[in-house]
């Protein structure tokens, strides 16, 4: 559902590496591989990850759409080395026959894409499955978000996130203040939460858990402020900013519901508890609350944009659920991976990037603009602020 801009990744798991291209991206948006380095160190960090993390320091080249510090308007190609892939390449990743006999994957795990991906393209080997459809694809994502961060900042659009709940352990903060800090304070808790005390209760719940040989999911915060009025449409189905965001939170691994503002609570709440009033203040029009989650029919109202996105337990276990093998047909337990036990704080991260992306490409929609300063002068003339 994007309108203005398109963006592709390639690449598997343990392969080469990962490619990404970003295309209707505007010109003179100043980028570096050292901004974008930023938000997949923090891509990376995060208590319950598992061995693969440490073996990878992700970095993405800009191979194209880039000249003297500033985007060129052409396409931004990007492409992160995996370092694992020397321990893989000769034989499990071979782009060419193997000369040895390599043990395929055929006992599938419950809750990842193996049997129902294996069934779709009649493959014997679960890795075939497996490669692509493991979150190490999210990097690209990262990367490729970084870049519109760029341009989203340069128009005084900030994005943030946070981890409100690990399992049973749960954290709403009172008030929101600005997000760059409160980014940096969450990019300070190993779990991204933003109490000190909740955080030590989630990653004592995480221990907990990995000692068991089980995993755990849970629910993050992704916020943007800054925005004009807007932004989406009534209109039509696909150009609704609140289905927009939501089918991109779903579009990442193991993410399972989606709230905008309120969310499922609307449910319970009267209309009176549930609709932000509108008041004037100064000159302005503006909303008493934000039960909407900053998005009305469709548009930005202007008020802060709050996503709540929630994950499910990592399928891999270390203590693995029963399974059967799609080659013997005998029954056995699921194949064991290298895994993360808890993956929530990083998905914060990937959330953050595609409400990067998504309100990049709104933002385009509704300004136009080949170049940032074309935009920049679009939106002085027409963009309505609360
Ligand atoms: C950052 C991140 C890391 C993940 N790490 C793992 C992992 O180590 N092991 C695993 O089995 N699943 C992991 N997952 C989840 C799977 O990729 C996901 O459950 C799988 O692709 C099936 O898709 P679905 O859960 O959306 O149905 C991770 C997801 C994210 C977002």
């Amino acid at each position: 559902m994007l309108h203005r801009l398109k963006f592709l990744t390639a690449g598997e798991s343990h392969g080469k590496g990962l490619s990404g291209i970003l295309e209707g991206f505007p010109a003179g948006v100043p980028l570096s591989e050292d901004i974008i380095a930023q938000d997949l160190a923090r891509r990376q960090m995060g208590h319950g990850r598992g061995g693969r993390m440490k073996i990878e320091q992700d970095h993405a080249e800009i191979t194209s759409g880039l000249r003297h510090g500033l985007s060129l308007g052409s396409p931004i190609a990007l492409w992160i080395q995996n370092k694992d892939w020397e321990n893989w390449k000769e034989e499990r990743m071979s782009h060419k026959q193997p000369d040895a006999l390599v043990q395929e994957v055929t006992l599938p795990r419950p809750g990842h894409a193996d049997l129902a991906g294996v069934q779709k393209f009649g493959f014997t080997d679960i890795r075939n499955v497996l490669e692509r459809s493991s979150a190490r694809e999210t990097a690209m994502r990262v990367a490729l978000g970084a870049v519109c961060r760029v341009f989203l900042r340069e128009l005084g659009i900030e994005i943030a996130s946070h981890v409100l709940q690990i399992g049973s352990e749960k954290f709403t903060p009172e008030e929101i203040t600005d997000l760059r800090v409160l980014n940096s304070k969450a990019d300070n808790s190993a779990v991204r939460c933003l109490s000190e005390d909740a955080s030590q209760k989630m990653i004592k719940h995480i221990d907990t858990l990995r000692s068991q040989g089980d995993s755990v999911g849970g629910v993050f915060e992704i916020l943007a402020s800054g925005l004009p009025v807007g932004l989406g449409s009534y209109t039509h189905w696909d150009r609704k900013l609140d289905a927009r965001i939501a089918a991109a939170m779903m579009s990442i691994n193991a993410m399972k519901g989606v709230n905008i503002g309120d969310g499922l609570n609307v449910a319970e709440a009267p209309g009176s508890q549930s609709h932000d009033e509108i008041v004037k203040e100064g000159e302005s029009i503006r909303r008493a609350s934000n039960h909407a989650g900053g998005i009305e029919g469709g548009m930005s109202n202007g008020e802060l944009i709050r996503v709540q996105v929630t994950m499910k337990p990592i399928p891999t276990l270390a203590r693995p659920l029963r399974s059967v093998d799609i080659k013997t047909r005998e029954p056995g337990v699921a194949h064991k991976e290298r895994t993360d036990t808890c993956a929530v704080p990083a998905a914060s991260v990937i959330g953050e990037a595609m409400l990067a992306l998504i309100l990049t490409d709104a933002l385009l929609e509704k300004f136009g603009g080949d170049s940032l300063e074309q935009v920049k002068a679009h939106m002085a003339e027409t963009a309505i602020k609360p």
